[in-house]
């Protein structure tokens, strides 16, 4: 830490302020947590002089003359704290504006790699046409739970923003009531990478209005967990204008009505997440080609038949399939999760024509513990194969005198695995011994 001589006189004294330290800091003192109050005492904050993750708490700056009395604190500090700041988190908190540009003038030059807002309020209008100077170099922004007048109408305060919101690379914006994202402020994030717009109230219609006409040109991520959205028509046809997309996660969301039109996801899709999403039925036309890890756990899928020739890792954890999916369709296959379905046996000789399948799951389902159906699942689990959740999560749901047992548990003697042939031998046998003595007997017998 560099420290500045005046910073040096005031650190001498405030050692000598009994009980001055008050903000804490974890044991790596690496991250600092301070209720706002602390910060109108200087001295309160000394503990955290190493930290680089800085967690403010339960401030309330509705009060304008507030803010000048933080000012005079966060100016004094900010020169004299280890660069780059790893984060800083604003807490529980209701935040006028001008409380925001007067920080982002005071960590003017400042390296922050990530601004976080929990729990916020935002109230009142600052005057951002007289922001100067350079703003803070972000990389990643959220806001998680925050609520503010709505935004429609402030495109003009944004552009004078434009030069900061330009470089963040990672948006979040998550259980804010968010319905779509204005043109005038979307345009801005010229650079933006991972977008997560999780738990808002997005319907179709703002998704559509979202993402259209080059808007989040580069953007590689787009969460959009727990919204609102109904159409899977609309959702891909709003994420096919993202041309270097790669993850989409839609799940949560309530796809019930039947997808119509053939869907153009972007040639870049690699992993789509359309888990609890209500989808009884996927095809081929709805799925992109290209897609390595595709997430379809938690709907009411009775069969997947689609071709995919470069999945790697599927997760159909809880639906209603009856059986394995195809190699045919699927021959990149490394991960396949079937837990919680309706799947009675493990088929063999299917599994191993997966040339590259490493993990299995399949526990969770009524297993019909024939003999064969008992030494195939204990045979493949003793193989290069990870069978997850084994011995476990595996029980017999029929026949009946097995029900609720283990399936490694089940003792099968040689005479009930092949029953058909023990019965043909003991036959012969019979047989014989009637028939080799001599044929007196053998009339005997008849
Ligand atoms: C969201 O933030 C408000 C304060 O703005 C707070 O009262 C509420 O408890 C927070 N909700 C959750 C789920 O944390
Ligand atoms: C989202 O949908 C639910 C149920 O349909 C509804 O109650 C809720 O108001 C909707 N939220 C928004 C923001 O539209
Ligand atoms: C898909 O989303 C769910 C949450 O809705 C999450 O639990 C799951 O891990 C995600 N799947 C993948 C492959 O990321
Ligand atoms: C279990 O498998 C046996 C032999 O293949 C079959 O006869 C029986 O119907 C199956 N039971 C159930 C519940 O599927
Ligand atoms: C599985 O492997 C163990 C130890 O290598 C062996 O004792 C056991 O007989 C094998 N079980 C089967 C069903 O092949």
């Amino acid at each position: 830490m560099q420290i500045f001589p005046s910073f040096a006189v005031l650190l001498l004294i405030g050692h000598k302020l009994p009980g001055s330290f008050a903000c804490t800091v974890d044991l790596a003192r690496s991250h600092c947590t301070c209720s706002f109050a602390d910060l109108k005492n200087f001295y309160k904050f000394l503990v955290c002089m190493d930290a680089s993750v800085f967690e403010f708490r339960d401030g309330n700056f509705e009060d304008l003359s507030d803010i000048s009395r933080y000012t005079q604190t966060l100016r004094i500090l900010a020169p004299n704290l280890e660069l780059p700041i790893d984060k800083i988190i604003l807490g529980n908190s209701v935040l006028d504006e001008n409380f925001l540009k007067m920080f982002l003038d005071v960590t003017q030059n400042v390296k922050i790699r990530e601004l976080v807002f929990e729990d916020c309020i935002f109230t009142g209008r600052a005057e951002w046409r007289s922001m100067k100077g350079t703003l803070p170099q972000m990389r990643s922004l959220q806001f998680v739970n925050v609520s503010s007048a709505s935004l429609t109408d402030r495109g003009e305060d944004f552009s004078y923003l434009s030069s900061w919101i330009a470089q963040v690379e990672n948006f979040v914006l998550t259980r804010s009531q968010i319905t779509q994202i204005p043109r005038s402020i979307s345009m801005h994030f010229k650079d933006l990478r991972v977008l997560d717009l999780s738990e808002n109230g997005l319907q179709d219609q703002g998704v559509s209005g979202s993402f259209s006409d080059g808007l989040f040109f580069n953007l590689m991520t787009l969460k959009l967990r727990h919204n609102n959205l109904t159409s899977f028509d609309v959702a891909c046809k709003a994420l096919s204008q993202l041309p270097n997309l790669q993850d989409s996660d839609l799940s949560q969301n309530n796809f019930a009505m039947p997808p119509s039109s053939p869907c153009e996801w972007p040639p870049s899709t690699r992993l789509l997440n359309l888990s609890d999403t209500g989808l009884e039925h996927v095809n081929a036309h709805l799925l992109p080609p290209s897609t390595e890890v595709l997430d379809l756990s938690y709907n009411q899928l009775s069969v997947l038949d689609v071709s995919l020739p470069h999945l790697k890792k599927v997760y159909l954890s809880n639906n209603r399939l009856l059986s394995f999916p195809s190699s045919n369709n699927l021959p990149d296959l490394e991960i396949l999760f079937l837990d919680g379905n309706r799947i009675t046996h493990f088929p063999k000789d299917q599994l191993q024509t997966f040339k590259h399948l490493s993990i299995l799951k399949a526990d969770q389902n009524p297993y019909n513990c024939t003999c064969s159906v008992v030494n195939e699942m204990k045979e493949l689990s003793n193989r290069s194969l990870e069978v997850q959740q084994w011995p476990e999560g595996y029980f017999c749901d029929s026949p009946s005198v097995y029900k609720g047992q283990q399936v490694k548990e089940v003792e099968c003697s040689v005479s009930e695995g092949h029953k058909p042939l023990f019965i043909t031998i003991i036959s012969v046998v019979i047989v014989l011994v009637y028939i080799v003595p001599g044929e007196d007997s053998l009339f005997c017998f008849i």
